[in-house]
């Protein structure tokens, strides 16, 4: 089914899931995925200009410059296929991203609907990013406990060789989750105020995250 200009956002610390309940979202509301981070590995893939610059701040953990990441999103909401509805997956990250984001949601009078948090305890997320593996071809991501490929280290799609995420680390773990609680975080704030914010808990199984989302979101 197809639900006409349903716009969310999907916040959490690494490892949370939103990559993972994103794409059973997009998949039942029939709305386009954007992952700013899925956009800056491919953009560093293809060797653009954008893509460099972001490498040096995402290989470190630390977010990519607020003017960089907002004019991105924004030539990207720009695209046809956003008109039926999107769900931004790792944007806003900084109270300067949401700002820019209200202006410019607002200048094409399309709002945001809803903003889900999720959020799972520091131990798990450690277990869940040095757990991933991703197919660095087709952008598939398993995990070695709750996601497991069905031959070991090969994808099930393309069955190219799983790769960990160059960020995935423990120790660059621990940078991006410094970057959520201080950049982050007060987003939550933010958001609640506007009536917008929905907490989802994300250490749930898989399925029953998104059991919750789809709860909140209505059929
Ligand atoms: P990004 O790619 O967005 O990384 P992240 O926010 O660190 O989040 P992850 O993708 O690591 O985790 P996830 O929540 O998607 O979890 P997933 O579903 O995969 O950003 C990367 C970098 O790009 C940033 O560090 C920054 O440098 C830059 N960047 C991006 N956006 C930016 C912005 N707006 N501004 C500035 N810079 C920006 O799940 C993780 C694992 O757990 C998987 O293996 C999965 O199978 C498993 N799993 C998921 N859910 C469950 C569950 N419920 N139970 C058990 N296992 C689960
Ligand atoms: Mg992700
Ligand atoms: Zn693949």
């Amino acid at each position: 089914m197809k639900i006409s200009g349903l716009n969310l956002i999907l916040m959490g610390p690494p490892g949370a899931g939103k990559g993972t309940q994103s794409e059973l979202i997009v998949s039942k509301y029939n709305i386009v995925h954007l992952s700013t981070g899925d956009m800056f590995r491919e953009a560093y893939k293809n060797k653009t200009k954008t893509g460099l610059l972001a490498h040096e701040f995402t290989s470190k953990g630390q977010l990519v410059p607020d003017d960089v990441t907002i004019a991105l999103v924004k030539e990207r909401l720009l695209q046809d296929d956003c008109k039926n509805g999107y769900l931004l997956d790792g944007f806003p990250r900084t109270i300067e991203q949401a700002e820019a984001l209200d202006e410019f949601t607002n200048s094409i009078s399309s709002p945001i609907s809803k903003v889900i948090a999720l959020d799972a305890d520091y131990n798990e997320l450690v277990k869940r990013i040095t757990s991933r593996r991703v197919c660095p071809v087709c952008g598939a991501s398993y995990n070695l406990f709750t996601k497991r490929p069905l031959v070991e280290g090969v994808c099930d799609h393309c069955q190219s060789k799983l790769v960990q995420r160059d960020d995935d680390t423990e120790a660059k773990l621990h940078t991006r989750l410094e970057a959520y609680e201080k950049q982050t975080k007060p987003l939550l704030d933010y958001y609640a105020k506007k009536g917008l914010l929905v907490k989802v808990d994300g250490l749930q199984e898989i399925e029953k995250v998104f059991a919750d989302i789809a709860g909140v979101l209505g059929e």
